[in-house]
Formats: structure tokens, sequence, C-alpha cells
């Protein structure tokens, strides 16, 4: 049996990586998955192979850090399949990696919005609705630099820390109605978010895996069909690592 037949999904962050894989992973455990992105063209490609395979998915046009932007995406999700069952907060950025002294105005603020405040934004814009269905998951993809801190990456590893706190008390507040929340901690995964780091930032987040390489996507992806599920139970307010054993906290 699927884990989520016609179960309703929004992704953000869903035209590449982790994202994307966990579009796919949804749908071929039988959800319909709205999948929005700032980069619109790549999200319908991409939704466009997946639905030539049979899959339930539509692509939409989102920007996370708009309060606009993402209740427009919400109503369209739901105009389209029903209400939602299922919001993973996907979408983020790393940021441009560079000692505290270096950081701008700019970096804090932009880092903020796509990491953070989004998160608000599209939690704020389903709970109304799950609490009124007493059911719902929300799923936000943290970081084990919210965990643990990574030098030089200080604004995206306090948005990360930031969502963990954020996870852990929505979960609180939520968990006489039915509605599940947690987060997951990768830690370095092969995707193009790596593009946005030095080399050297990148070898310093490796070195720390303990299983000696990168994580994949789909091993993410599957991380977030279990918690999407009716098989997880008995688990809220959770930050679970995805790390190779980086954090065993
Ligand atoms: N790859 C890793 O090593 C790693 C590790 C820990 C956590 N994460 C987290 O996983 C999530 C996905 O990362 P990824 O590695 O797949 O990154 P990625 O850069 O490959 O993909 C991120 C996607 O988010 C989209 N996006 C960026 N800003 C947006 C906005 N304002 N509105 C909507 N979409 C926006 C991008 O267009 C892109 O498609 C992020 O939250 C990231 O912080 C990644």
């Amino acid at each position: 049996m699927p884990l989520l037949e016609k179960k309703v999904a929004l992704v953000t962050g869903a035209a590449r990586g982790i994202g994307l894989a966990i579009v796919e992973r949804l749908a071929r455990e039988g959800a319909h998955v709205a999948a929005v992105d700032l980069d619109y063209d790549a999200q319908v490609r991409e939704v466009a192979a997946l639905t030539a395979q049979g899959l339930t998915v539509t692509a939409g046009q989102c920007d996370v850090g708009s309060r606009v932007s993402v209740e427009a995406a919400v109503a369209t999700t739901e105009s389209t399949y029903g209400p939602i069952d299922i919001l993973v907060n996907n979408a983020g950025i790393a940021g441009r990696a560079a000692p505290l002294e270096d950081l701008t105005d700019a970096d804090w603020d932009n880092l903020m919005r796509i990491d953070l405040t989004s998160v608000f934004l599209c939690s704020q814009a389903v709970i109304r609705g799950m609490k009124a269905r007493k059911s719902g998951r929300i799923i936000n993809i943290a970081s084990i630099a919210g965990k643990e801190g990574n030098p030089n990456m200080i604004p995206y590893s306090s948005a990360k820390a930031g969502v963990i706190g954020f996870t852990k008390a929505l979960a609180k507040e939520v968990a006489q109605l039915g509605i599940y929340v947690n987060a997951i901690a990768p830690a370095v995964i092969e995707t193009p978010i790596l593009q946005q780091l030095t080399p050297a930032q990148v070898q310093y987040m490796v070195q720390r895996i303990p299983l000696g390489r990168v994580g994949q996507p789909h091993e993410v992806a599957a991380l977030v069909a279990w918690m999407a599920s009716d098989e997880c139970s008995f688990t809220t307010g959770q930050c679970l690592d995805i790390s190779g054993g980086r954090a065993t906290y």
C-alpha cells in the first residue's frame, strides 16, 4: 500500500535538489503534490517529467518570503487538489560563507526571510485549515548547522536554529489537534546549494561526517515520506538528523 494515497501535499523550493526528490517520493507514495519554487520555469520542466511518469504533480511559482505569494500558492493548491494535508517547508538558501564582521544587513535579512520567515508564513497559511480538520503534517527542513553551528555561516546557522525552535513550539501548540510538526537536520547533501559555498567550506562540513560521504536527496525524501505518513504516529516536535552520524543528540 502506498503510504500517502490521495493526500494533498505542498512542497516549497521544489524545482531541484532535496525539494524535487521530496516531490517525487511523496507522489510515488500516492500523494497529489503541488510543487512550488521561485524558479517557475525549472519547476514546470521538472513537473512535466514527473507527470509523464503518471504522477500527480503540478508546478507553481512562489516566493516563500512573501506573504502574498505564499497565500496565493496555498489557495491555488487547495482549489486544485483540496485541503492541504502535508506542508513541507523546504525552500532555503545557504547564503555566502563569510566571517561575522564581513556580513552585511542584506546578507542577514535575505537569509532570515528565505530560511526562517518563510516557515512562519507557510505554516501560518495552512494551520487554520489543519486545526479545523484536526489533521495535518508540517515538516521543516532545518540543518545540522542549526544544531551545531557552522563557522562562516552565522545567518544560516541562526535561521536553521530558529526553524528547530519554531518546530518544537508549534508542535506543542497543536499536539492535541491531530497535527504533527517535525523537522529534519541534514548534514551535507549533494545538491546545487553547495555551489553557494567555497570548496573549503564544503570540505569543513564533509570532514565532520562519520559515514565519510555526502548524503543524497532521496535519503532525505525517505524520511520526509515517513514523517508525512500515519506510520509516524508518536513523534512530534522533533528534529531528526540525517547527517551520517555527525550529531548524535
Ligand atoms: N544540501 C545540503 O547540504 C543541505 C544541508 C542541510 C539543509 N539543507 C536544506 O535543505 C533545503 C533544500 O536545499 P537544497 O540543497 O535542495 O538546495 P537547492 O539550492 O538545490 O534548492 C533550493 C530550491 O529553493 C528554491 N528557492 C530559493 N529561494 C526561494 C524562495 N524565496 N522561494 C521559493 N523557492 C526558493 C531555489 O530556486 C531552489 O530550487 C534548504 O532549506 C537547505 O537549507 C540542505
